[in-house]
């Protein structure tokens, strides 16, 4: 069915351009292409650093077949520059689209410029680039990073920090009942992506810390962040940073909020390690609610995971065929996600995708 979509959907449009009715081609903001045959798009990923990234790249990769996309797919492996590399040699190819995850926020305006000029649209997938805020910017105002990309898909992160300390106010005070204070651990993602930028934030924001502070105490004085650094995103990281919390605080933590699951899960062995038990002597909370996380949620290890949507494939071709055939689409593409905990997990985990 979509096949045939995308064939009738090239076809009006070469039929309205053929008539007049399209744009004209000469306008240089126009990026459609009126597809009249199989649609090229090159994606930069950033790499397999998660169970999270390995569920978005199986998703986009499955949605490039059905929608019949020819994917030039590149793996980053974690480097800014590998990525830069990866759009440059698409931008040579004369690719359609490009899509690509930005590692970090940092870095993208020569990039992206040299896109608009050969006129290929970009979408950035999950992660977004510093100065964004992904609504509809004023045409033409090229100081403004959302004139630099097309159409952005993924989540909000810092809603998602937000959602982590919500979950933590309302369950941490009758699992650990007693405790005039809460100390936090923070095990922070990839510095300077938007997924740790946000989630940073976010997780600040909903307790009254100022964002810009690594440890500090809530505004009701209840939530304390005692120690904050980054895990990678990595299960393996998480690990041995956790490790070396419990060295120096063990006896005094009380809850771990973990940028990702992975790292979460990751955690998890060094607390049992040291002696003290997950779940219950620690809260623990992550994001994403994959499959790992629900495992130990439901094994009892892990308390919490909001939700990060990784099945971005079927939005990212959607976007694709549309700005190619004329269609407007939206700055941002929201994804829709929920949280869960040890009350939901079962009923949740068999129904999972990810
Ligand atoms: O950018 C999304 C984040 O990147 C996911 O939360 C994490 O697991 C991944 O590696």
């Amino acid at each position: 069915m979509k096949k045939l979509l995308v064939c009738l959907l090239a076809v009006s449009v070469l039929v309205l351009g053929a008539c007049g009715g399209g744009k004209p081609k000469a306008d240089p903001n126009d990026l459609t292409r009126g597809m009249d045959r199989k649609i090229v798009m090159g994606y930069s990923q950033i790499g397999a650093e998660s169970e999270w990234r390995t569920a978005c790249t199986n998703s986009v990769k499955a949605a490039a077949e059905e929608w019949n996309i020819e994917l030039i797919f590149s793996d980053a492996q974690q480097k800014q520059e590998n990525q830069l590399q990866a759009i440059r040699s698409f931008i040579q190819q004369k690719v359609d689209i490009i899509a690509f995850t930005p590692v970090v926020e940092t870095g993208w305006e020569a990039i992206l410029k040299e896109c608009l000029d050969a006129k290929i649209p970009t979408i950035c997938v999950d992660r977004s680039i510093q100065g964004s805020d992904r609504q509809a910017a004023n045409p033409g105002d090229m100081n403004d990073p959302d004139n630099w990309f097309t159409a952005f898909i993924g989540s909000d992160m810092e809603q998602e920090g937000n959602r982590a300390a919500q979950w933590m106010i309302n369950n941490v005070p009758n699992l650990l009942p007693g405790k005039s204070v809460y100390n936090i651990a923070e095990l922070q993602g990839t510095v300077g992506s938007s997924a740790q930028t946000g989630r940073f934030k976010g997780f600040r924001d909903t307790l009254g810390i100022p964002s810009a502070d690594a440890t500090g105490t809530s505004s009701d004085g209840k939530y304390k962040i005692i120690l904050s650094q980054t895990g990678n995103f990595t299960r393996a990281e998480g690990n041995q940073v956790m490790e070396a919390f419990m060295k120096s605080d063990g006896a005094s933590i009380d809850v771990l909020f973990a940028h990702n699951d992975d790292m979460a899960i990751g955690a998890i062995g060094a607390i049992q390690e040291a002696g003290r038990v997950p779940g219950k002597d620690i809260v623990i909370i992550g994001i994403d609610a994959v499959k790992g996380a629900f495992e130990a949620m439901i094994a009892g290890t892990m308390n919490a995971s909001i939700e990060c949507n990784p099945l971005l494939g079927p939005q990212v071709m959607d976007t694709a065929v549309k700005l190619l055939t004329g269609q407007t689409v939206p700055k941002w593409v929201v994804s829709q996600e929920s949280d869960y905990d040890q009350a939901n997990a079962a009923e949740a985990y068999p129904s999972r995708q990810y």
